[in-house]
């Protein structure tokens, strides 16, 4: 099999038709959710209004709001069209690059030895059950497929509908991580990094700054560090727990994180907090672009599909998530708590938590 290189940053897939089908599969999913989402939320709607409920009540039960959007019939056709589509990309994309698999290995192997950064896997790092859920139907997940990194990055690559073949969304949100006050940014920690997107950007806005980008799957570090290196990109991954860093109190002037929260079981979001508090050094910065929390009301239609999402999409985490008083929260953990600057993406929260 011939490495068909990359487009700038993306690496292509091993065939043209390969190539050709997973854009078909990127045009689709924009139509679900650019034309086909917004008609189904207008029917669910209009059902609801027809059942006589208050489509602005925050309070409605969601098996309540299930049993009006179940009569229109563009509801489950959208649904069965999201997994779909779904299974498709996730099965081309991985027998692609599987096509191909000793090159991949063999490129990862390559990158492991390259600097100019450092990739420190520890031997003996247990994964935790929780972290195992193949998130997003994605086979292996995060942490047990060899082939994880190329198949997440390519994967997502659908997922953005195209929008982020050069890492353009992770460039805007580097741009719009929010430094500490004093304006000293020395050591940046990427948490919940995957393949290292947005740790790359972050070092092309922070040069003189020491990067890392930390990620409990070890297949997405090792990726991300590969990609890194031979881009010749001066960033640090590690694969570690971040509800453990393995990092000295106080060592960071600021840490990012983009959609990691939303991902762990509610239980663990505590622990995560305290350890991103005990990292940072006072006034060191907290910079998050989340998914939605209990205190911004979601409409009814989003509600919907965020429950369809956890159970057809393998979220099992979110919807606990966005029913948690995630600012309170990070308070609790001992943050100053204020927006932060908005992205693109109107549906993210943007939150700069800095540290007292
Ligand atoms: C949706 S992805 C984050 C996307 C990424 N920040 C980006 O820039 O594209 C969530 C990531 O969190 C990681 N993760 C989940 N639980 C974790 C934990 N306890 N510690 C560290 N990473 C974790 C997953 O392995 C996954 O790579």
């Amino acid at each position: 099999m011939v490495d068909r290189g990359h487009l700038g940053v993306l690496p292509r897939p091993t065939k043209l038709a390969d190539e050709s089908y997973l854009e078909f599969l990127e045009s689709f999913r924009d139509v679900l959710l650019s034309k086909m989402f917004p008609a189904m939320a207008e029917a669910g709607h209009a059902r609801m209004a027809e059942d006589g409920l208050d489509v602005a009540d925050p309070d409605l039960p969601l098996p309540v709001i299930q049993k009006s959007f179940g009569k229109s019939p563009i509801v489950p056709t959208w649904q069965r069209f999201m997994r779909s589509q779904q299974e498709m990309m996730w099965r081309r994309t991985r027998d692609s690059f599987a096509a191909r698999a000793d090159e991949e290995l063999a490129w990862l192997k390559a990158g492991e030895a390259k600097g100019p950064g450092r990739l420190v896997i520890d031997p003996d790092f247990k994964v935790p059950d929780y972290a195992r859920r193949e998130i997003h139907l994605q086979p292996g997940g995060y942490t047990d497929d060899p082939l994880g990194g190329i198949v997440y990055h390519y994967g997502t690559k659908v997922f953005y509908s195209g929008t982020n073949d050069q890492d353009e969304l992770h460039e805007e949100l580097a741009q719009l991580a929010t430094p500490p006050v004093d304006g000293k940014a020395g050591r940046i920690m990427d948490l919940g990094c995957t393949v290292g997107q947005a740790t790359i950007k972050l070092k092309d806005r922070f040069p003189d700054a020491e990067i890392w980008g930390l990620d409990v799957g070890e297949p997405v570090v090792r990726y991300a560090h590969a990609r890194a290196a031979h881009q010749g990109v001066d960033v640090n991954f590690v694969q570690a727990l971040a509800e453990a860093m393995p990092v000295e109190d106080g060592a960071f002037d600021m840490v990012f994180a983009y959609i990691l929260f939303h991902e762990l079981p509610l239980e663990v979001i505590p622990r995560v907090l305290a350890d991103v508090h005990r990292v940072l050094r006072p006034g060191g910065v907290f910079s998050i672009f989340e998914f939605p929390s209990a205190s911004q009301h979601l409409p009814p239609a989003y509600r919907f599909m965020i429950d369809y999402d956890s159970r057809d999409n393998c979220e099992p985490y979110s919807p606990g998530f966005v029913h948690a008083d995630f600012r309170g929260m990070l308070a609790e953990a001992g943050f100053a708590v204020a927006d932060g600057p908005a992205c693109s993406n109107g549906f993210l929260q943007s939150i700069v938590a800095t540290k007292l």
